[in-house]
């Protein structure tokens, strides 16, 4: 047996004390897999006094100073399960550029500016894996990275935020509230350390970056992500989707498209939407994830599984760690990243989608044809109109279902829906996703 791999731990929370559990628990085995022991060199917290439970680790090697452990020798992988932009950005581009291996579940770093990360593990070639950032445990970044490389990916859809779908879920199967069902998930240990980069759509927006920079060969940021989250997702509209057959969940759609011109480009979008029961994302429930590829030669492929939880994203670290560990005893790293496609990514106002519209209206002649002449307007075509009783005693109830059109056309023709004198209420706005 060689001389052992030594893993700097950045972060011992939620994900990092799984990893030492893991660690412990699988020492003979890991070391077996990569032909030499692994051992955990230090572990960089924000507490030393913090209470960390049974965890089978010496609390000798524990430290409040990063950089330094980062810096030292004797570490051949930096392990990050901290979080955030900085001072993690520092801590990784400093290992990477010593040519220390980083292994990272940081999916708001990597979306920010995953190129200063990338071009680190370049210049110092060392590698660079991400594979918990998205999906949890889920197998996918590997997939889309390595095995899909001979294809071209078309389309990515998916429910990536475990949070969300926990809530979600709740909310249609029990019934419960908004507030109850976020403090449940974040005591089950799956909401990110402030809750609102998971409820406002912030952490799906992430993984969604960084699903599409992998799918098209093209860097796509935080910011070139179309985001809504679910804080404005109601009972009410819970309850017209299941009027409908469908369900609501908070997706994330990394699709290729052409612009005007021709021009191939990509859109990504985190955002709600109501999704027919029959749509193999509908039963994805709790805080599972399940993502959709579509690939050109392979067809649709569909991943599915735990997406939150410290066990969980353990593994996927626990993965990339032995896979690191191998390169570096092989004296090989990863492919670096492949970005050479550099498509445009087009704004969210082009995307071609669908509305589910319910509206409270006045009930009196000559109201539908109004409201039917305002989505004909922005040429919106309609697919269904139902009409029940409204809110109040004179009023009805409008749901209304369109066909696809410009992301910008239908969200005009609500902006107008909501200055008619007629509609007492737009009481419900949802995107409608496959085919309901
Ligand atoms: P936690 O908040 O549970 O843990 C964060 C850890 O980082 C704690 O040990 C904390 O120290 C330590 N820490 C925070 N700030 C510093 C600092 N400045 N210097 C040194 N240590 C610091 O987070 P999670 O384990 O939930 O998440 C970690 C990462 O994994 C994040 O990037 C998250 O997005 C990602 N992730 C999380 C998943 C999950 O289900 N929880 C799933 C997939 C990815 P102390 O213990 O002293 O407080
Ligand atoms: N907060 C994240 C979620 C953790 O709920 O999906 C997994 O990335």
């Amino acid at each position: 047996m060689t001389s052992p791999v030594r893993l700097a731990l950045l972060g011992c929370g939620t994900v990092g004390s799984d990893v030492v559990r893991l660690l412990h628990e699988q020492s003979a085995d890991l070391a077996a897999r990569i032909g030499a022991p692994l051992e955990i060199a230090g572990i960089a917290v924000r507490r030393l006094g913090r209470d960390r439970g049974d965890l089978p680790v010496d609390p000798a090697l524990f430290t409040t100073d990063p950089l330094g452990l980062v810096k030292r020798d004797d570490v051949d992988v930096v392990v990050e399960v901290v979080g955030g932009i900085e001072p993690a950005r520092t801590w990784l581009v400093e290992a990477l550029r010593a040519g220390k291996s980083v292994v990272t579940a940081n999916k708001a770093l990597l979306a920010e500016d995953g190129a200063t990360l990338h071009d680190a593990a370049a210049e110092g070639g060392a590698d660079l894996y991400y594979e918990a950032s998205v999906a949890g445990a889920i197998p996918l970044l590997r997939p889309l990275r390595e095995s899909l490389h001979g294809d071209r990916i078309n389309r990515v859809t998916g429910i990536v935020n475990g949070t969300t779908n926990f809530i979600l879920s709740a909310m249609d199967v029990t019934g419960a509230g908004f507030a109850e069902a976020l403090e449940e998930a974040t005591e089950l240990g799956y909401a990110e350390a402030d809750p609102t980069a998971d409820v406002e759509g912030f952490d799906a927006a992430a993984k969604a970056a960084i699903l599409a920079s992998l799918a098209f060969h093209t860097r796509v940021t935080a910011a070139d992500v179309h985001r809504e989250g679910i804080t404005e997702v109601t009972a009410a509209d819970v309850a017209s989707a299941k009027a409908m057959g469908c369900t609501i969940k908070l997706l994330c759609i990394a699709a290729r498209g052409a612009d005007a011109a021709g021009r191939e480009t990509v859109s990504v979008r985190v955002h709600p939407a109501m999704i027919p029961l029959t749509h193999p994302l509908a039963g994805v429930g709790d805080a599972f994830n399940a993502v959709f590829v579509e690939a050109e030669a392979a067809g649709q492929l569909m991943f599915y599984g735990r997406g939150a939880g410290g066990a969980p994203t353990a593994s996927a670290v626990l993965g990339d760690v032995v896979a690191v560990a191998r390169n570096r005893l092989a004296g090989v790293h990863a492919a670096s990243e492949s970005a050479y496609a550099d498509l445009p990514v087009r704004p969210m106002g082009e995307a071609l989608t669908r509305y589910h519209v319910s509206l409270d209206v006045a009930d009196r002649p000559g109201v539908l044809e109004a409201v039917a002449g305002v989505f004909a307007r922005h040429e919106v075509s309609i697919a269904t109109v139902r009409q029940g009783p409204g809110g109040g005693g004179s009023d009805a109830e409008l749901v209304i279902v369109t066909h696809v059109a410009p992301d910008a056309a239908l969200a005009a023709t609500v902006r107008e829906l909501r200055g008619l004198d007629i509609v007492r209420s737009v009481t419900s706005v949802l995107r409608v996703e496959g085919g309901a």
